[in-house]
């Protein structure tokens, strides 16, 4: 069995589904591997290293297309590629099947089996194929990074001669994987740090990282039987509105992370919220692409509002893609090793097992 893989669209994506070191680990599964040429040079891996581990470079996408019967992407192929791969092909990426159905339909059509990582289920078998994860503790951490590029102060107390720097301090919205990330982030780099979660349950997790947690006053349970937040009622929304007025004015970053599956980012940051922060204050919303957690976000863009910086993340992988094709083709490597029988030298679509049934994207 042939596993191929071809270049993204470069101009939006700068990940890779594949390294030489899960090629080695597929290969020493019993597949065979080919490639697009010149795949990975744009983050510094040239062919060679992967023709070292016995990977086949072929000319052109279209030749990799013909060639393989597990096509393995990060994002959904393009229209061209769709018209080129062969039928019965299996393929696996990040699919974003919502945004992308017409593709997804026609790719059912062609008799591809299309599998899309964002739909695993969260058991703990599925861990260590878990994009969602590798990629969102990655954004927690950039997150702070980025911020603290932004913000023109120091960020660890500082006891100098000239007199005593104090710490910043830095508000976490959203203590989920990429807020507990961002947390654990911030302290290491010497910042004073709080966060707030609907889910009660995110309290030991705070604190056990080191963070002040700030809870609403509220009597709702947030949190679904699956883990995930629920949409705040509008008592509620008062409530953290209330908390966050007196937090905002205290804080010199605020990170946002607030996420409902499958919903549109809650709006937590409301204009006049925001405008109680101090100037020079930062607020990053890792939200943005999904409408943002606070009202001046925008992709790709940062507002100054009063003084104030609103940073809207757009395709925040594209600043660490070494780091996030490591973590992604990892994830993917786990995925392909679950799916293929060594015994009978074929990959086997067992809709039994929970892992394969539910991130196979059906019909419709
Ligand atoms: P997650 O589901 O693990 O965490 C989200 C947290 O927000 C949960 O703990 C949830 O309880 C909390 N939450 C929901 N509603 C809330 C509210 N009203 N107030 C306070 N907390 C609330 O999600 P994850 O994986 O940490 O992702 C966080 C955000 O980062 C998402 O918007 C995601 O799309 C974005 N992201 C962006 C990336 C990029 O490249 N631009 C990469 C990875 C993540």
């Amino acid at each position: 069995m042939i596993v191929g893989s071809t270049k993204e669209d470069l101009t939006l994506e700068k990940r890779v589904s594949l390294t030489p070191e899960t090629a080695k680990n597929l290969i020493n599964l019993g597949l065979k591997i080919c490639l697009e040429k010149n795949y990975a040079n744009h983050i510094g891996i040239d062919d060679k290293e992967f023709e070292k581990v016995g990977v086949v470079i072929e000319n052109s996408s279209n030749e990799v297309l013909n060639t393989c019967n597990l096509l393995i992407k990060v994002n959904c192929p393009s229209d061209n590629e769709i018209n080129y791969i062969k039928e019965n092909t299996i393929l696996i990426g990040m699919l974003n099947p919502s945004k992308n159905n017409d593709k997804i339909q026609k790719l059912i059509r062609k008799k591809v089996s299309p599998f899309t990582l964002e739909l695993l289920p969260r058991i703990t078998r599925a861990q260590s194929m878990d994009v969602l994860s590798s990629q969102s503790n990655l954004a927690g951490y950039r997150s702070v990074i980025d911020s603290i590029f932004e913000f023109e102060k120091a960020v660890p107390m500082m006891m100098t001669a000239a007199g005593t720097v104090p710490a910043a301090k830095v508000l976490v919205i959203g203590a989920g994987v990429a807020g507990l990330q961002a947390i654990a982030t911030a302290k290491r780099l010497g910042a004073i740090v709080s966060a707030t979660d609907v889910r009660a349950a995110s309290k030991e997790q705070v604190e056990s990282l080191g963070g002040k947690f700030l809870m609403v006053d509220a009597n709702e349970d947030m949190e679904t039987s699956g883990g995930y937040a629920k949409e705040t009622s509008e008592d509620y929304k008062k409530k953290q509105a209330q908390m966050m007025r007196e937090a905002l004015k205290k804080n010199d970053i605020v990170i946002c992370t607030a996420l409902i599956p499958g919903k549109p980012a809650p709006k937590i940051l409301t204009e006049d919220l925001v405008k109680l922060m101090r100037p020079g204050s930062i607020i990053y919303d890792l939200a943005a692409e999904q409408g943002g957690n606070s009202a001046f976000s925008e992709p790709g863009k940062i507002n100054l509002i009063d003084g104030i910086k609103v940073i809207g993340v757009k395709s925040l992988m594209n600043s660490l893609p070494l780091t996030a094709s490591s973590l992604y083709a990892k994830n993917l490597f786990s995925f392909v090793r679950n799916l293929y029988s060594r015994e009978k030298k074929v990959f086997n679509i067992n809709l039994e097992d929970e892992i394969i049934e539910k991130s196979l994207v059906k019909k419709d």
